[in-house]
């Protein structure tokens, strides 16, 4: 294995995109950020300086950090922040693990624009499928004409809606469906005729769900979220902020221009009359970009293309659910000897929007009742200090370890309820679950309806998971074996809770430590859809080791 050093600087310059030239906040002048290759079992040193006048952190989505918790990158976690001028070394192994994750910021919304592929290659690059020729990092993003942290802010603070992403990006740009691919030009993959390309795609998107799909040419999915899956063929793949997905495409069509094309999903049925009254539906869940990115699957030819030859690939619906989750349940593990046979403990999670008296801590001003979101009606409060520290030094007052396994109030999830009603009042709290090492989980994801008609992600730091199946309705806890797939569930580490649906995920807790999770949709962040898993020490080796000098700051302002 070889250590691989890297030496970055968070600080503002200037990015144009979708005809805007503005300051943002990036690595090393760079928009997307640097890719980090690496190989399986290597070590990755990363000095991290910020220049710029804001705090930063960066976590590495997808490392499972074993005993390196204290390099998670997790603000009030697994550290400080790094104010300006502050600098921290990050340093850990990616041992166990191969294939596509990415890092970026994890404070406020500045993944927007700090962010980046992270390729972990195989030893001796040999993978469980046809080795391809070339292979290109395809990073799906957002652009936000205004500063993205004042959108956060301005979000919370009127406790009403967000803006909405003013492109979505492929590699950086949003392609030539948007007014400006003239001016900055197209991503464009230059393809030879008979070769094989793996595409890394990512998920870096703050708030949009898409589908992707290339003109005249199947994807087959290979991994997904850095874990071997049975390869697949399919016509139109779909992906959540925080995954990642390896796709495999043959160069096999007639040379020609091929658009690649990423599309919202907006996960809400037009004709949906569950809702009273349905014409809502459509006004509230009109916040997702309605143009595609584009990018271009270039044939390589001598004599050059024929101009006509240029195909666009047919998407769903953006409304459409089914695909998704065709798709989704279509994803198998390569290795089904690893999931575990029973689970020890199991835990019911709703998720969903709720309601908070405005006061200080939800940072509402001017309004009667603030928009929070929830875990079992819990919205996650912001600690003073680092979790991992309290729970490493044994500091009191930090957090709280009386997270519930189930609901506080068990109804019909998926109704039609205002958010004003008392299931859907939530509480402020720093409250974690605590898990005995080597525990494997049965955890149910509830998707609420109140208001809230999107999917949330979730992602888990530290491990995967493998998820045993979703539905729509309440989740029955008589939901027999045989609805789910416990036999070779796909190992994943962001899984969609789907709108008025459920879905199951089975865990184990290897990997010691402090550990957050939470939906990766930055609205739902922002309004507090988090809670954290703390992992007791194991015997033996499995030792929460002590942390670097740089921790022992605090975190006060
Ligand atoms: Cu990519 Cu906690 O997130
Ligand atoms: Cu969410």
């Amino acid at each position: 294995p070889t250590t691989r050093y890297y030496d970055w600087t968070v600080e503002s310059a200037t990015v144009t995109v979708n005809c805007v030239t503005v300051p943002r906040i990036v690595v090393n002048g760079e928009f997307p950020g640097p890719t980090i290759y690496a190989v399986e079992g290597d070590r990755i040193v990363i000095n991290v300086t910020n220049k710029a006048n804001t705090d930063v952190s960066i976590h590495w989505h997808g490392v499972r950090q074993i005993l390196s918790n204290w390099h998670d990158g997790v603000p009030y976690i697994t550290e400080c922040p790094l104010k300006q001028d502050e600098y921290f070394v990050y340093n850990f192994t990616v041992e166990n693990q191969q294939g596509t994750v990415f890092w970026h910021a994890h404070i406020s919304w500045l993944r927007a624009t700090v962010v980046g592929a992270l390729i972990v290659y195989p030893r001796s690059f040999t993978y469980p499928y046809p080795k391809p020729d070339e292979e290109f990092t395809v990073l799906l993003g957002e652009w936000w004409n205004t500063d993205p942290n004042a959108v956060e802010i301005g979000g919370v603070y009127t406790g009403g809606g967000f803006h909405v992403a003013d492109a979505l990006l492929i590699n950086g740009k949003p392609g030539s469906l948007y007014n400006c691919s003239d001016v900055e030009g197209i991503s464009t993959f230059k393809v030879k005729s008979g070769k094989t390309y793996l595409l890394r795609v990512i998920n870096a998107g703050l708030n949009t769900e898409t589908f992707l799909g290339i003109a005249n040419h199947t994807q087959t999915v290979v991994s997904a979220d850095g874990e071997y899956v049975l390869p697949k063929d399919i016509n139109t793949s779909f992906i959540s902020p925080g995954q990642t997905l390896d796709v495999l495409i043959t160069a096999d069509q007639e040379p020609g221009t091929y658009y690649m094309e990423s599309k919202s999903y907006s996960s809400i049925l037009i004709t949906d009359t569950t809702v009273l009254p349905p014409v809502v539906v459509m006004s509230l869940r009109n916040d997702e970009p309605k143009i595609p990115a584009s990018a271009i699957f270039q044939y390589d030819t001598s004599p050059p293309l024929d101009p006509s030859q240029t195909f666009f690939p047919a998407l769903p619906e953006e409304n459409d659910t089914d695909p998704t989750f065709r798709f989704l349940d279509s994803l198998h593990t390569l290795y089904p000897d690893q999931v575990p046979a029973q689970a020890t403990r199991k835990q019911f999670f709703t998720v969903g929007l709720g309601t908070q008296p405005c006061n200080p801590d939800t940072k509402v001003q001017n309004c009667t009742l603030a928009t929070v979101a929830h875990i079992n009606n819990i919205t996650w409060v912001q600690p003073v200090s680092s979790v991992l520290k309290a729970y490493y030094f044994g500091i009191g007052g930090v957090y709280k370890t009386d997270f519930p396994d189930i609901p506080q109030h068990f109804f019909d999830f998926t109704n039609a309820d205002s958010p004003d009603t008392p299931e859907q009042r939530t509480e402020l709290g720093t409250r974690l679950s605590v898990i005995k090492y080597g525990t494997v989980i049965d955890l149910v994801l509830q998707g609420m309806n109140n208001l809230l008609f999107q999917n949330h992600p979730f992602h888990l730091h530290g491990h995967s998971f493998w998820v045993l199946g979703r539905g729509m309705g309440n989740f029955d806890p008589n939901t027999s074996p045989s609805g789910l797939n416990y036999h070779d569930p796909p190992f994943r580490f962001t899984v969609d809770v789907p709108t008025r649906g459920w879905v199951a995920i089975r865990w184990k807790a290897n990997n010691p430590g402090v550990w957050f999770f939470h939906c990766h949709l930055e609205k739902h962040t922002t309004w507090g859809m988090m809670m954290g898993f703390i992992v007791l020490n194991g015997d033996g080796p499995d030792e929460t080791l002590p942390p670097p000098p740089e921790h022992l700051t605090s975190c006060s302002t």
